[in-house]
């Protein structure tokens, strides 16, 4: 595979430094946003994936507001209540939306360039922080959009997550995030790379892909798409249940995880 010089080295673990686990490769989707935020309307950003595909943003995308939204991401933010915990907030739009609407937010993102632009764009908390070490608790919500299963890299990682959930969230408390049934994708080289992954072994979801900007590449990263199939087995294996809302014609739905109510 690698036709994009892509390897996950030591260096680079599953998206996250092997030294400090801090959560690698997404530099230049901050700096394509801050450029797109400077008046460069076509800024666009690619991710490069390790057999040699390309995708492309509009960073414009990333600026979407409410009406924007698709129906899964707008389903998402009616669902939210009380106290929320936005993953990966981006610049903010979502944050934003719920923050007008009096919910209490803390918009977290591993990007200090995305947490420049929430603050810039009115986000009331906004903050630089990693999800897998973000220690503060009391949520009733807690949100991740935009294959918001995608920054977890790995299964392994998730299903540490879901391990991470009963002490984030309060009584009655969820996880709202959409993601991807890849098994609903047609494309033949969609298939022949999630074939190649099953292959070495690996959950057929796992992505191994980076950021371009301008020229500069970030580092290699992995990124989850999570089938719901997978996605229930994991959450029953943490005493959780999960409610996956209706996918779209490429696969793509909302999951809703919360606690089993005990009778
Ligand atoms: C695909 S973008 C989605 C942005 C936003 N949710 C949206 O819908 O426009 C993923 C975001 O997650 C952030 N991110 C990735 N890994 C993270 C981590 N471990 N902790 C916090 N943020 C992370 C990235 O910087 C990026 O802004």
């Amino acid at each position: 595979m690698d036709k994009a010089g892509l390897s996950a080295d030591e260096s680079c673990q599953d998206g996250r430094t092997a030294k400090t686990g801090a959560p690698v490769g997404w530099e230049p989707m901050g700096t394509a946003l801050v450029t797109y935020s400077k008046g460069d309307f076509d800024a666009t950003l690619s991710v490069i994936r390790e057999d040699g595909d390309v995708a492309r943003f509009a960073a414009k995308f990333f600026f979407r507001d409410y009406w924007a939204l698709d129906e899964i991401e707008r389903s998402a933010l009616d669902m939210c209540s009380g106290r929320v915990l936005e993953l990966g907030a981006g610049v903010g739009g979502s944050a934003l939306y719920l923050q007008r609407k009096g919910l209490e937010v803390v918009a977290l993102d591993c990007s200090p360039d995305c947490v420049a632009l929430m603050k810039k764009r009115g986000v009331i908390r906004a903050v630089v922080g990693d999800a897998f070490r973000y220690e503060e608790r009391g949520f009733d919500t807690v949100l991740s959009l935009m294959n918001g299963a995608g920054l977890f890299g790995t299964m392994a990682a998730f299903e540490d997550y879901l391990s991470r959930l009963d002490a984030l969230l309060n009584p009655g408390g969820k996880f709202i995030f959409d993601s991807y049934d890849l098994r609903k994708v047609a494309d033949p080289r969609e298939r022949a790379y999630q074939a190649y992954l099953t292959g070495q072994g690996r959950y057929f979801g796992e992505y191994l892909t980076r950021l371009e900007f301008s020229g500069r590449c970030g580092e290699p990263y992995r990124t989850l798409h999570l089938d719901p199939d997978t996605l229930l087995a994991a959450v029953a294996g943490h005493g959780l249940v999960c409610r996956c809302y209706p996918r779209d014609y490429c696969g793509r739905y909302l999951a809703v995880v919360s606690r089993k109510e005990t009778p």
